[in-house]
């Protein structure tokens, strides 16, 4: 599937559009079943996508048909500062009222980050629709890409990139001297669509090193976010400070 690029001048744009789209992927997800399956992202930029839900969607979707699950968690408490889980809850999802059954938190605050990621696929296993091959599908994935072109917690470098064999994956992360947990490829390129969305003028040069990849019919080896390739749709949306190097 060819990327789409979508670019708008400010960041509070890429938020509109992308609370557009979902709008759009929950009613479609509900017309072929009971719940639409969402990733939501970590870092920064997703937090004015979340306060633009709460504030505008909170009546025009049916959140009591929204399942939230997380593309990747620092290994924090829940009520950690660092914690994407508590970022997406105080901002999104205690405002719209998705009952708690829906919310699976990523549970990277465990003592065994192994067995912890183990129990997370499980729990994708358990709850996503499948697609043909049989894999755990989302209906849409969020993702960001920090400067370094890593996406999730899949950064340069780091082992889980070439983990083929499971879903979540505990992944070490030497250049932040940290631990995560993270979605791997196969989970993330079973969904139906992955939304990238990237701001900022600190993105540029490697979203132009990015869009280079992702015209190479062979699957690239140096940005993690190239290495994105839905069976479903791929789009990106930028902001055009982060668009501002793209052919
Ligand atoms: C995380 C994210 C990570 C993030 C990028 C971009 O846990 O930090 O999952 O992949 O999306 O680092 O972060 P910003 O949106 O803050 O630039």
């Amino acid at each position: 599937m060819k990327a789409r690029f979508r670019v708008f001048d400010r960041p509070d744009q890429v938020a509109a559009a992308a609370a557009e789209s979902f709008a759009a992927t929950v009613d479609a997800a509900l017309k072929n079943q009971r719940n639409a399956y969402v990733a939501l992202s970590g870092g920064s930029t997703p937090k004015l996508l979340f306060e633009l839900l709460a504030n505008e969607y909170a009546t025009k979707l049916d959140w009591l048909s929204v399942e939230v699950f997380f593309g990747d968690e620092r290994c924090v408490p829940p009520d950690h500062e660092d914690s994407n889980y508590r970022v997406a809850k105080e901002l999104l999802l205690d405002r719209v009222g998705i009952p708690d059954s829906q919310i699976h938190r990523m549970p990277a605050d465990a003592s065994d980050l192994d067995d912890a990621a183990k129990k997370y696929a499980g729990v994708l296993r358990s709850k996503l629709p499948r697609s043909p091959n049989g894999t755990p599908t989302f209906d849409l994935v969020w993702l960001g890409m920090g400067g370094d072109g890593h996406t999730a917690s899949l950064f340069p470098g780091t082992e889980a990139l070439d983990n083929q064999r499971t879903l979540v994956a505990a992944n070490a992360v030497p250049q932040l001297d940290t631990n995560r947990m993270t979605l791997t490829y196969p989970a993330i390129n079973a969904a139906r669509k992955v939304q990238f969305l990237v701001c900022g003028a600190d993105k540029a040069s490697r979203m132009r090193e990015v869009q280079g990849e992702l015209d190479q019919a062979i699957a690239p080896t140096s940005h993690p976010a190239s290495r994105v390739r839905p069976a479903g749709i791929l789009e990106w949306v930028l902001d055009s400070a982060a668009a501002v190097e793209l052919s």
